[in-house]
């Protein structure tokens, strides 16, 4: 399944079917329902942005497709190609995460956080050259051999989006991935999911930023919990 090997079937259909997903926090006396009955499928080979106003849930919503958190009611299905597997189960080839804090592993450089992925899989020596040019095309090939902490944040983000699409994953959820980027960079790291798109992976995009959704194939809102297709109302 994973798009790089020659040797596999151009994936179609739907990465993942959630129906009717509802997750609410309790803050006090209060409850926050953060997802409020979401329903949302995407497809191999499209790019989605998810958009919305802080506090409408985007974050939750990765999480809980990515099996960071349980939701307390609805369904969430995956393609049989994937195992039908848990999330929180998947590999990095299937399934890769660019979270909002980044999750770079502080002990490790720049070029040893982008092969975690292959580390994982033991497959260090075949992937360094794929690591390097995608490091080359992020801008941060110099900073191989450097800790995360020596690095400006737009750098950390652009290692962390490396490591994501290093295997080529079925699927990308990434969080807010160019929130510390100019435009130039923006549209370098769109460009790349863009191309992980065009090998039949799918992305689902967190972004608030408007000058981001021309690189999206659909664009789905969420407010106050709820997700409905479409750009929000007041950017229409
Ligand atoms: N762990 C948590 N505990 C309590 N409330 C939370 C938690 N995570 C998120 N929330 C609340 O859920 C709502 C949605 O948050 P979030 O998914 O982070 O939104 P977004 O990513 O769109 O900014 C907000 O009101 C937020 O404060
Ligand atoms: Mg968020």
């Amino acid at each position: 399944m994973n798009p790089g090997n020659a040797q596999s079937p151009v994936p179609t259909g739907a990465v993942f079917r959630a129906r009717g997903l509802v997750k609410s926090y309790q803050r006090g006396a209060d409850t926050v329902t953060a997802l409020d009955r979401v329903d949302l499928q995407l497809e191999y080979g499209e790019v989605v942005a998810l958009v919305g106003p802080s506090g409408s849930g985007k974050s939750t919503l990765l999480n809980v497709l990515c099996g960071w958190e349980r939701p307390d009611a609805g369904t969430l299905d995956w393609d049989d190609d994937l195992g039908g597997a848990r999330a929180d189960r998947m590999r990095w080839d299937q399934l890769a995460v660019v979270p909002q804090s980044l999750a770079l592993l502080a002990e490790l450089q720049g070029a040893e956080n982008v092969l975690l992925p292959a580390r994982t899989r033991k497959q260090i020596a075949q992937w360094t050259q794929p690591a390097g040019d995608l490091m080359e095309r992020f801008g941060i090939d110099q900073l191989a051999k450097r800790l995360p902490d020596q690095m400006s944040l737009g750098e950390q983000q652009r290692c962390s989006v490396a490591r994501a699409l290093l295997l080529s994953p079925n699927l990308l959820l990434a969080d807010e991935p160019t929130a510390h980027q100019d435009s130039g960079w923006t549209e370098v790291l769109f460009t790349a999911m863009r191309d992980l798109a065009a090998h039949h992976g799918a992305c689902l995009i967190a972004t608030h930023n408007p000058a981001t959704w021309q690189y999206a194939d659909r664009i789905v809102s969420m407010a106050d919990g709820r997700l409905t297709e479409g750009a929000p109302a007041d950017h229409i």
